[in-house]
C-alpha cells in the first residue's frame, strides 16, 4: 500500500512542481506581480514534496529492494544498476531535490522584488525538477 501511495503521489508532486516552475518562469519573463496565488502554488509544491519524502522513507524500509540490499551487501548492490538506482541514487537525488525546493521557498521569502521572488523559485524548483526527472525509476513506474 505504501508503494502504491508513493507511486500515485509522485504524479501530484510532478504536476504541482512543473506548474510552480513554469509559473515562476513566466513571472520572470513577463515581469508579473508576485501575488498570493503564486505564493500558494510554490507552497503546495513544497508541501507535496515533503509528503513524498515521508512516504519515500517508509517505502524505502518496507521495500524488497532494501531487504535484498541487506542480504547481498552494499558492494554487490552498487554493481546492480536497478538495485543501485532504487536503494541509493533515487533516494539521494530526491532528498537533494527536496532540499533545493525548501531552500528556494525560504530564499524567495527574503527577496524584496517580484522579479527576484519569481527568479529564485524558477532557479531552485527548476534544479529540483531536473534531479527528480533524472532519477525517477521510470521503467519500473510505467512497467505496470
Ligand atoms: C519528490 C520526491 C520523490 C518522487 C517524485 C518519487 C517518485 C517515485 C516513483 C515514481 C517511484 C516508482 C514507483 C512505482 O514503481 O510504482 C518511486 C519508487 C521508490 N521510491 Fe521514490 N520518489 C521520491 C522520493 C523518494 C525518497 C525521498 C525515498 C527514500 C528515502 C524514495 C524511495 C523510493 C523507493 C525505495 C522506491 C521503490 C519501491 C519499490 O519498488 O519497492 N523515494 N519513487
Amino acid at each position: 500500500m505504501i508503494k502504491q501511495m508513493h507511486s500515485g503521489w509522485a504524479y501530484l508532486v510532478l504536476i504541482v512542481l512543473i506548474g510552480a516552475f513554469i509559473n515562476a518562469l513566466l513571472g520572470v519573463i513577463s515581469k508579473k506581480e508576485f501575488k498570493v496565488k503564486d505564493l500558494r502554488l510554490a507552497l503546495f509544491a513544497l508541501i507535496f514534496a515533503h509528503i513524498q519524502l515521508i512516504l519515500g522513507f517508509i517505502n524505502y524500509y518496507v521495500s524488497p529492494f532494501y531487504t535484498h540490499m541487506k542480504e547481498i551487501g552494499m558492494g554487490a548492490t552498487m554493481k546492480d544498476a536497478t538495485a543501485r538506482l532504487i536503494t541509493v541514487e533515487h533516494p539521494l537525488m530526491m532528498i537533494l531535490a527536496i532540499v533545493l525546493i525548501t531552500m528556494g521557498f525560504s530564499k524567495h521569502k527574503k527577496r524584496t522584488s517580484d522579479k527576484a521572488k519569481f527568479r529564485t523559485i524558477a532557479i531552485f524548483y527548476g534544479m529540483a525538477l531536473l534531479l527528480i526527472l533524472a532519477k525517477i525509476p521510470w521503467q519500473q513506474w510505467f512497467a505496470k
